[in-house]
């Protein structure tokens, strides 16, 4: 059984990881909009990711003999400048990500709750490998700055990704 404290905060993180895959959802249509094809599709990965984070949360609930709540989801921004601006953003929301899950397994361990501080070590590591690629992404934006055939080309590999 989860403890009632624990029960809630795992509860909020399936809407945080719900939240997640909105915004990546509205950055994928947003790019898409703006001729990016093949950064929408990465964001359209994304948001299946984690749309999955957010499946791994509910279950883990149910099979700890607890209730899955599903809250409101908060409205996401609709439109950004330039890739480097979504892509900006995308860094700055796994940052949020990722203390979330730190603070997680902060109460898991608190409460000597084995389970969940085992469940959690996979979101630890997943959250390393996100804010990696986001930032490799970046890296790569910031070197071709605003040239057009830059874009193009790194458009056309980010629309690779689930491919290869
Ligand atoms: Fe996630
Ligand atoms: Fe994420």
């Amino acid at each position: 059984m989860l403890e009632q404290k624990m029960k809630i905060a795992l509860n909020q993180q399936v809407n945080a990881e719900l939240w997640s895959s909105y915004l990546y959802l509205s950055m994928s249509y947003d790019m898409g909009g703006k001729g990016y094809e093949g950064m929408a599709s990465w964001f359209a990965a994304q948001a299946k990711e984690e749309f999955e984070h957010a499946g791994r949360f509910m279950k883990f609930i149910g099979e700890r003999e607890g209730k899955v709540k599903l809250m409101p989801i908060e409205a996401v921004k609709q439109t950004w400048d330039t890739p480097k601006d979504a892509f900006e953003d995308t860094l700055k929301h796994e940052k949020i990500v990722t203390e979330k899950i730190h603070k997680l397994m902060d109460m898991a361990v608190e409460l000597k709750d084995y389970a969940t501080q085992n469940m959690l070590k996979w979101f630890i590591d997943e959250q390393v490998e996100e804010e990696d690629a986001v930032r490799n992404i970046l890296e790569k934006l910031q070197r071709i700055e605003s040239s057009p055939a830059g874009l193009y080309a790194l458009d056309k590999q980010l629309g690779k990704r689930g491919n290869d």
